[in-house]
């Protein structure tokens, strides 16, 4: 008899971006005439920059020549994209990594889903609270939790609140934790660490023998050079930390599929005998048996990013994202409503006027202002209360939300 999965049923909910998009499409179809406009999940809005798309066409007519056809690639990404990651993502921050250490893929969310194939199941996961949430549920799907309780922690996870007294950035917990989640800038609080706060964490791993995994998704956003925008810019962390980083955001990618994990070949985690097993060593080895790479073409756009055309015209559009924050972020403050985020990140984070809950404030903005944004209670219990627009819209979509959502709140 097959039998399924038993974890994946303490999953307490759907997945909460599918879960909005079916609410906002029957609000839309018992309402033909409305206009909704979505700033609810991250997805980007402008098209690709021209250079990226140029490269992407030449590289198809390549796979269309006998001469240039190629076939499968290799599992880690061709070099040519590794290259342009060290010199022109990584070198500019005094990060030194070589090529072994960068791990191309189809997407951030899987591979920090994918990257627990390589840990233990009875390490302790701390995650913070409100966070993204692949890193909650792909930790109960593989079986690392117990049931969820009333007020929605999964048994055995650790959760590190994040609230406006610690300015949204997890506290270091008490007790130890093998594994941690951190996300800078934070999706969906919209915060930023800074250096401190991730030597913080650093010291802690290396005491504690943990390893970080660092989401970094969102860097392409700081706008305030201070900000770190890699974990390996602290000392000691490619002792300890594993880094994601995507195109998606950065350059209108959720649909082309490209990102990166750096593996540093420093960080190591035991094996049950007590030896030290290299991550890298493990990753790799996943990769190849479980990925077949990321297609030509697609690399091919994605190092074109850092052409010095494709570089400038990717900043003219996280520019324009970072405008639309400011609209929302000062329009919405000036209607009285408490704002955080939105400077260094593309998230707002928002309170929800008179205490009313994430979910209420999520039906209001539909029903009247027909403007879709995310339950902060969707991300994690102490999310509750707030709520987040993000920044990805077209211009005009966004000023006219953020008037709708300024004249209900009169
Ligand atoms: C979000 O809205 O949080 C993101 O678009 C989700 C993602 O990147 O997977």
């Amino acid at each position: 008899m097959a039998r399924v999965n038993e974890h994946y049923l303490k999953l307490n909910a759907g997945y909460l971006f599918p879960e909005i998009g079916r609410r906002v499409r029957a609000f839309a179809a018992a309402n033909p005439s409305a206009k909704v406009i979505r700033l609810g999940i991250g997805d980007v809005t402008r098209p690709l920059p021209p250079a990226v798309l140029s490269a992407f066409h030449d590289a198809v007519s390549e796979l269309g020549d006998e001469k240039t056809f190629m076939g499968y690639g290799p599992e880690q990404g061709y070099d040519f994209l590794i290259d342009t990651l060290i010199e022109k993502a990584y070198a500019p921050l005094g990060v030194r990594l070589n090529r072994a250490e960068i791990f191309i893929s189809d997407g951030s969310k899987c591979d920090t889903a994918n990257i627990l194939d390589i840990f233990a199941l009875d390490n302790k996961v701390a995650i913070a609270d409100p966070v993204y949430p692949v890193y909650n549920d792909t930790n109960v799907m593989i079986g690392r939790s117990g049931p969820v309780d009333e007020r929605g922690y999964y048994q055995g996870i650790v959760y590190l609140p994040c609230t406006e007294a610690n300015g949204f950035f997890p506290d270091v917990p008490k007790e130890k934790v093998d594994i941690v989640y951190l996300c800078s800038p934070n999706n969906p609080t919209g915060t930023v660490a800074t250096k401190a706060q991730l030597k913080g964490w650093v010291d802690y791993a290396l005491a504690n023998d943990a390893v970080i995994f660092f989401d970094a998704a969102y860097e392409a956003f700081i706008t305030e050079p201070v900000y770190p925008r890699s974990i390996f810019e602290i000392d000691g962390a490619k002792r300890c930390a594993v880094e994601f980083r995507s195109f998606s955001k950065t350059a209108g990618f959720t649909g082309v599929r490209c990102a990166l994990t750096v593996v540093p070949e420093e960080v190591t985690a035991k094996a049950p005998a007590g030896e030290r097993v290299a991550l890298n060593k493990l990753w790799n080895r996943r990769q190849s048996t479980k990925f077949n790479g990321v297609s030509y073409p697609v690399q091919r756009a994605a190092a074109a990013v850092y052409s010095d055309e494709g570089w400038r015209q990717t900043k003219a559009i996280v520019d324009y994202y970072m405008e639309n924050a400011k609209i929302i972020r000062e329009g919405l403050a000036g209607a009285g409503l408490t704002v955080h985020g939105g400077v260094n990140a593309p998230y707002i984070w928002l309170k929800t006027p008179g205490g009313i809950s994430s979910w209420d404030f999520f039906d209001r903005l539909l029903t009247e202002c027909h403007v879709v944004g995310t339950p902060g209670s969707g991300f994690g219990p102490s999310g509750e209360g707030f709520f987040r627009l993000s920044a990805f819209g077209n211009r005009d979509n966004v000023v006219e939300a953020v008037e709708r959502i300024r004249r209900n709140l009169r």
